[in-house]
């Protein structure tokens, strides 16, 4: 059994009231893993707790095999800049820059190369030159989906990054997601209120009663 890239064990949290309690959840190499919840259930925080980016009340992540909350600022900063993908659903390029500017910054931090491959699959090789601010919402989507991969992560932290794509383009992020974790050996945690991109992962879990709750 290799080693987990990812281990919460305890996990609570709260901000005016109990989120939720005592969760323990795993990520392994090549893994898919969903989940769903009712709205304002928790699922970006508990996210947010599993990507460095929010320490929880109680329990530990462990990352790559390094308790996360213990790390320094600079073992925090590496482990965003090398190992961890983050997708949102609002995503983030600079305005000015056109699409291949903004996916090479991202390679330049990480010293990796593009995959021209993932352009294709994502069938936004020929938006290359175009300036972000030129390119539909969706386009800016799959640029920014391709940029995150384009520093090769190995765990990749996706919060509905298909809510504003159609359903045949969704489809696609989801086929070039899962190509990517089965090559890379990386992980993939999504969180979707769309079940058919849940129902294509490993596993799903409904964040419900304050607990991780397992579905069939
Ligand atoms: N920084 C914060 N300070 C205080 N309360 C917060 C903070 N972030 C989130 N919350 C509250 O915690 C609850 C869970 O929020 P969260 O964003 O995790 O939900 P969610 O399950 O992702 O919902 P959605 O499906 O709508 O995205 C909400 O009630 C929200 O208002
Ligand atoms: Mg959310």
């Amino acid at each position: 059994m290799p080693q987990s890239l990812l281990e919460a064990k305890n996990i609570s949290h709260s901000f005016d009231y109990p989120l939720f309690s005592h969760i323990n959840f795993s990520l392994e190499p090549t893994q898919s893993v969903a989940i769903v919840g009712r709205s304002g259930s928790g699922k970006s925080t508990f996210l947010h707790i599993l990507s460095t980016f929010l320490k929880p009340r109680e329990g530990e992540v462990v990352f790559l095999g390094k308790s996360l909350y213990a790390l320094r600022d600079n073992e925090i900063e590496a482990l965003r800049r090398y190992d961890i993908g983050i997708i949102f659903q609002f995503h983030y390029l600079f305005k000015g820059m056109s699409a291949l500017e903004n996916i090479s910054v991202a390679t330049m931090l990480s010293g990796e190369k593009l995959d021209e491959r993932i352009l294709k699959k994502l069938e936004i090789d020929h938006l290359m030159n175009h300036k972000t601010s030129e390119l539909s919402g969706g386009e800016q989507q799959r640029v920014s989906i391709a940029r995150v991969l384009s520093k090769k992560p190995r765990i990749i932290f996706a919060d509905e990054p298909t809510g504003n794509l159609d359903k045949e383009t969704a489809g696609l992020v989801m086929d070039v997601l899962l190509d990517y974790i089965k090559e890379a050996k990386a992980g993939l945690l999504l969180v979707t209120h769309d079940m058919q991109m849940a129902i294509r992962c490993d596993r799903i879990y409904a964040l419900e009663n304050r607990q991780l709750e397992s579905k069939p």
